[in-house]
């Protein structure tokens, strides 16, 4: 939801924080800042707008000093603006913060705060944490660690802050309770960030800290503490992250770059977890909870946006191979909604970032009712990994364009793969169905490399409705989820309104929308209800709608009546949602790109969704 970047050693920090802010941005773009500390002073400068802006304002201002800090924001408490920006001085300026997160109880404490004289220049919960913090330390008169810590423990909320101290200027503070962070650990000096990005090209000797977790960085020195001031062993570990795979490598956007590699990212989800000649799937993550899969009453998939879609396949996918029953969830409703879980029951925990808070809340909800939780993540290390029973990364690789792509095609992926390695294991697939489905999926990433050379038609067919108010997005079975897929991607990365609809439901009231203005994608691929599709799009044309049609390679019914026809090749219809969401995405980058919208940090939005 944020980006944080420190750093502490012998080199100038201010290259480092700005160059690894703009390897953050994509977590959320509101306003940047740095604090450098010069002769024992914290130096800010920080700025609303794009990491660029804060470039431009600090021009050719004094950056010198060894150690720093940077963060761009994603608001969650006052407008993003100048003053709300990150980072943010305590009152006398004794300390210096960024945070990612949110203090639930801010209020409370700042008005305990100006109780006893404190003043805030904005209206964010951070300046109340930092003021907080230098209340303790000046009060009661404990070091800089020691203020965290007693801080901390009057908190309700989430965090991932790095706090500096003028008055002792050797050292970074950091603390995790919800929100990621990760240190970066070189010669002589250490780096602090919330993701690797921009760790990455300085060294690939990381600790990743868990919740409730402080760490006290010099540039020679870790200490890794709990809360409760209890001394821990930093678990290092190696990074499997190189600096191309977070780099555009000559596309104009990371999410065009991602959208052509998903079939490199789809092979290196299936890479060592099916054998053809063994007639396997061996999905070593899910070795240990594999006979609680097999016997679970029921299946219940959580995740949010895009994550949440991908359940919907999954859903499709397990009912239809592994005959369990499956409930896919909104993490953010299953939480609150007091589910009835019982020990038989297995969640799927989705996300490709790994540290959703809703998500990471629905897991923690899961787990606390007995049910075995099974992470699918795309960031090794994150949250959701470390907080599940058992998980399978979808080796994606680094995915930085706010608009989740081959994250979507990798995790039905992975769905499929537990789909029919279930199947197999409880009989509900024959051999023969079972081989037959993992032989086409090992086929998937070169129909993708096919569906991807039509780049160019759906570009032209961009050009003709890129000035549309509004779209529909139709699907049955198991390209339902891909219409909402479909019609998420544009809204939010062109601002057009777009709707996704089960394809039968349109004539129970969206039907009323369909004119000569609205365009209407229906995923129309060959599958078991394929004449009702048809007859759908007769109904669209009807009315005089627009219809877009996704269909199968070769269709001749479809392209009699449909205004465009966008083909994909022949797929078992169980694995098509991989094939048939390509063209949306496709459709969708083309009209924000003549929209001249910001493709890779669309408005208002961020990657990670780290707070509730
Ligand atoms: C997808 O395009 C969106 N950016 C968003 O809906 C995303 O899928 C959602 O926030 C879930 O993120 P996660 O997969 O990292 O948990
Ligand atoms: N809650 C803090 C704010 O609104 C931090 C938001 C973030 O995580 O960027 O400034």
């Amino acid at each position: 939801m944020c980006g944080i970047i420190g750093y502490i050693g012998n080199k100038e920090a201010f290259p480092i924080l700005i160059n690894g802010l703009k390897r953050l941005e994509y977590r959320g773009y509101d306003s940047s800042g740095v604090a450098l500390l010069q002769n024992n002073e914290s130096i800010i400068y920080k700025k609303k707008g794009k990491v660029s802006d804060l470039e431009n304002f600090i021009a050719d201002s004094d950056v010198s000093g060894n150690i720093g800090i940077g963060h761009t924001r994603w608001a969650t408490h006052g407008e993003p603006n100048d003053v709300n920006a990150h980072p943010h001085t305590s009152l006398n300026g004794h300390f210096t913060l960024i945070h990612n997160g949110i203090i639930e109880n801010y209020g409370r404490l700042k008005d305990v705060l100006v109780s006893v004289g404190y003043t805030f220049k904005g209206e964010t919960d951070t300046e109340v944490l930092v003021n907080l913090i230098e209340y303790i330390y000046m009060r009661g008169n404990v070091n800089a660690e020691l203020a965290v810590h007693y801080a901390l423990a009057k908190v309700i909320g989430a965090y991932g802050l790095v706090v500096l101290c003028k008055n002792e200027p050797d050292q970074l503070i950091a603390a995790r309770k919800g929100s990621p962070l990760v240190i970066g650990i070189g010669e002589g000096e250490h780096f602090i960030a919330s993701d690797a990005t921009p760790i990455v090209e300085h060294t690939n000797s990381v600790i990743y800290l868990n919740n409730d977790n402080v760490a006290i960085i010099k540039k020679n020195e870790l200490t890794l503490k709990t809360t409760d001031n209890d001394e821990l062993t930093p678990n290092i570990q190696k990074l499997n992250l190189g600096i191309g795979e977070i780099e555009k490598n000559g596309y104009a956007h990371f999410m065009l770059k991602e959208i052509f590699e998903q079939p490199r990212s789809i092979k290196d989800t299936c890479r060592g977890r099916i054998s053809l000649e063994e007639k396997s799937i061996r999905l070593g993550g899910l070795h240990a909870v594999m006979p609680k899969l097999i016997d679970a009453k029921r299946i219940i998939i959580v995740g949010c946006g895009t994550s949440w879609h991908a359940g919907l396949v999954g859903e499709y996918l397990i009912e239809d191979f592994a005959r369990i029953p499956v409930e896919v969830e909104y993490s953010s409703e299953f939480r609150y909604r007091k589910p009835v879980l019982n020990d038989t029951d297995v969640v799927i925990a989705i996300s490709q970032s790994g540290e959703t808070a809703d998500t990471l809340a629905a897991i923690e909800l899961a787990r606390s009712a007995g049910a075995t939780v099974i992470g699918i993540s795309n960031v090794v290390g994150s949250s959701i990994p470390r907080e599940t029973n058992a998980g399978v990364y979808t080796h994606a690789g680094p995915e930085i364009g706010v608009a989740s792509t081959k994250a979507f095609t990798t995790q039905i992926t992975v769905l499929s793969m537990i789909a029919i390695e279930l199947g197999m294991k409880r009989g509900t697939l024959t051999p023969k169905e079972s081989n037959g489905l993992m032989e086409e999926l090992i086929l998937i990433p070169e129909k993708l490399e096919r569906i991807i050379k039509m780049n160019d038609s759906f570009e032209k067919i961009a050009a003709l409705y890129k000035n549309a108010n509004n779209f529909l997005y139709l699907g049955r079975g198991y390209f339902f989820p891909v219409a909402l897929e479909g019609a998420l991607k544009l809204k939010e990365i062109s601002y057009i309104h777009a709707e996704g609809y089960p394809a039968a439901e349109m004539k129970h009231g969206p039907i009323a929308l369909i004119d000569e203005n609205m365009p209407v994608v229906v995923i129309a691929a060959k599958d078991n209800s394929y004449e009702k599709i048809v007859s759908n799009i007769q109904e669209i044309k009807a009315r005089k709608g627009i219809v877009i049609a996704i269909v199968t390679e070769g269709d001749t019914v479809i392209r009699e009546m449909a205004d465009h026809v966008l083909e994909i090749p022949k797929a078992d219809f169980a694995l098509a949602p991989i094939l048939a969401v390509v063209p949306l995405q496709l459709l969708s980058y083309h009209i924000a790109v003549m929209r001249g919208c910001n493709i890779d940090q669309p408005r208002n939005l961020a990657k990670s969704v780290t707070v509730e």
